[in-house]
């Protein structure tokens, strides 16, 4: 019998609990032995549930039994999460995590201390919560060159652009909506502004290029500022407005960037709807993978964790190799990304030509007082110089091929 720990019981926690419970012999003949939750440490406690013996409230207690060997942290946070985990490797003992802040900010160094202590560090549910992304590129990709990383990796603005391009509503509307569901929170910034999908993708890079991204460098446009009107364009082009979190070779490197796109409905992501993801990755052997599923939710999470647990116990006096060093990633500029931009201006045409050059122009009924347009292919860069030369801009998106 393998004897596991839980730290955090909340929703994914909880979630671990659940599955290692209900799947228990299967897991048993996968893992080649039996898992056993010996302790949940929480602040709380959970009276007249049977899971209260388990409860401890002092991570020290999992960090000194030598009868632990794989341990789960469904906390969240970098910090106290850092300090336990940092223990538990510490003390010999496998670690999962479904915690992106933790992994974003401090994968490269955890992974580190789990070689030195011959154990594992890992993490294949703080990416697109039960889609297998992690474990693909370290195990089955491995063979390519990555070049190129383009994700729907938010659930909850991805709910948010569905709802508002199903239902014609405003952003403030839909986002309470989602609130009241419980995919967004009470403060939704991480999620709305698209840091939560930053992180995402710089771990996602991280693990490609084997160097640490830090995600605040990486270029971060959320969907706080599209507005109905903007769908009411959107779907006369028969496209549709997505998150997407991207990250493209260049050279030894990598240019990442988060910021909502219009899709045709040709585009591999376009009918990703409502909470779910997908990740699209290119090599340069391979050539085009999907992955696509529930990229949150407390069962989808927990069987990625619990994945994770079945690896380490099949490895159990192994470290598995995962190219991923402290030395930081000096990321290409993102402004060579080269698309097309759909404008709208309270301008002329005729000035939109003189600043742009070739424009495609687009209206949608009931708009009126501005104009919309779609640009040629240029550069990030290029459109800002061009932008600057027309006054009235009101609003960007760009847009995919
Ligand atoms: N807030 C995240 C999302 C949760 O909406 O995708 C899963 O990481």
């Amino acid at each position: 019998m393998i004897k596991a720990a839980v730290m955090g019981y909340g929703t994914i926690g909880s979630g671990v609990v659940e599955v290692l419970s209900r799947n228990r012999e299967t897991i048993a003949k996968r893992a080649g032995d039996v898992i056993e939750v010996k302790y949940v440490l929480d602040l709380r406690d959970f009276k007249d549930d049977p899971i209260q013996k388990k409860i401890v409230h002092d991570y020290r207690m999992i960090a000194d039994d030598p009868e632990i060997a794989i341990v789960v942290e469904t906390m969240g946070g970098v910090e106290p999460a850092y300090t336990f985990v940092k223990a538990m490797l510490t003390a010999g003992k496998h670690v999962t995590t479904s915690n992106k802040a933790l992994v974003a900010e401090k994968g490269a160094e955890l992974i580190a201390l789990a070689r030195q202590k011959k154990v594992n560090f890992m993490f294949e549910a703080s990416v697109g919560g039960g889609i297998p992304i992690i474990r693909p590129l370290n195990a089955c990709l491995t063979g390519d060159v990555m070049e190129e990383i383009t994700g729907i990796v938010n659930g909850t603005t991805n709910y948010m652009m569905t709802e508002m391009t199903e239902k014609g509503v405003d952003f403030d509307e839909v986002l309470k909506d989602a609130q009241n569901r419980g995919y967004a929170e009470k403060d939704p910034t991480a999620d709305i502004e698209g840091y939560d999908a930053g992180r995402k993708i710089a771990i996602l890079t991280s693990l490609v290029c084997g160097k640490q991204t830090d995600f605040e460098d990486v270029y971060t446009e959320g969907i706080s500022h599209i507005t109905a009107a903007d769908i009411r364009y959107a779907k006369e082009m028969g496209r549709a407005i997505k998150l997407l979190a991207t990250s493209r070779r260049v050279k030894t490197s990598y240019a990442v960037m988060v910021a909502p796109f219009l899709l045709p409905k040709t585009h591999p992501l376009y009918s990703v709807n409502g909470v779910f993801n997908a990740i699209f990755v290119r090599g340069n052997v391979s050539g085009d993978v999907m992955f696509y599923g529930s990229g949150a939710g407390k069962l989808p999470t927990a069987g990625a964790v619990v994945s994770d647990i079945v690896e380490m116990a099949k490895h159990i006096d192994k470290n598995i190799r995962v190219e991923w060093s402290p030395e930081k990633l000096a990321l290409a500029d993102y402004t060579c990304f080269k698309n097309r931009f759909f404008v709208r201006a309270k301008a002329d045409k005729a000035n939109a030509v003189e600043a742009f050059g070739g424009i495609t122009a687009v209206e949608a009924e009931g708009i009126d007082g501005e104009i919309g347009f779609i640009t040629e292919k240029m550069t990030e860069a290029e459109f800002e110089k061009r932008a600057a030369l027309l006054p009235g801009i009101i609003q960007k998106i760009r847009v995919a091929d």
